[in-house]
């Protein structure tokens, strides 16, 4: 799928020692995103320590930051042995940054690499009122369905392929490389 991002938007996976940065994200998400994000209300607590697990798990995010800052994140999280080859997604963006094309890119990312660990069956926990969610999900209608009050995506295609890890390393390059360079690039600046 085609990326048509603002400038200075760099989309790659956060690293070991970023769940700060997850959680700092999580807890700028208005009362109506943090809601629809986690599927009712929860306390700054909460998302703190549900930050600091990310790391723990065998969860990957990839964060959008923009001039340096995250501002999207979706999360890929394994559901564990008792349900092999399945694991959750969850999106999030900022509301000044939402309808920007961030979380299309951001499910595209996570697709694709839900699709390189072999995973088939994707569960995307999405409120019945969360349209915003629905239409983004209906996006990828090639390769999630449907449901009412839920999204459970079916990957398109439970097997990789070179060329799908092969996409997969290049973007991870790319995030590195523009990662290094903005870190350089600032500081310079200081
Ligand atoms: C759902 C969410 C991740 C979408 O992120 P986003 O960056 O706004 O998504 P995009 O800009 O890629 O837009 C995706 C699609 O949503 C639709 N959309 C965008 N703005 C919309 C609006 N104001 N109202 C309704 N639909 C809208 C469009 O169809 C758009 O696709 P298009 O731009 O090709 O037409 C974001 O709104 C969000 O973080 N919401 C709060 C948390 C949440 O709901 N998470 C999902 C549960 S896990």
């Amino acid at each position: 799928m085609l990326e048509v991002l603002p400038e200075g938007v760099v989309i790659r996976k956060l690293w070991i020692g970023e769940s700060d940065k997850y959680g700092e994200h999580m807890l700028r998400l208005d009362p109506q995103s943090r809601r629809n994000r986690f599927g009712g209300a929860v306390s700054d607590d909460y998302i703190r320590k549900y930050a600091d697990l990310s790391s723990a798990l065998e969860t990957i995010v990839h964060g959008c930051f923009i001039d340096g800052v995250l501002r999207g994140a979706a999360e890929l999280r394994p559901l564990g042995s008792n349900r092999p080859r399945q694991a959750e997604a969850a999106l999030s963006v900022e509301k000044p940054w939402q309808s920007h094309g961030i979380g299309s890119a951001l499910l595209a990312r996570t697709l694709l690499t839900a699709r390189n660990r072999s995973f088939c069956l994707l569960h995307m926990a999405c409120l019945a009122d969360n349209q915003r969610m629905q239409q983004l999900a209906r996006k990828f209608a090639a390769e999630l369905s449907f449901d009412f009050g839920s999204v459970v995506g079916e990957v398109e295609s439970s097997r990789p392929t070179p060329l799908s890890l092969m996409r997969e390393f290049l973007t991870d390059g790319h995030g590195f490389a523009t990662a290094m360079l903005d870190l350089q690039s600032r500081m310079l600046r200081a």
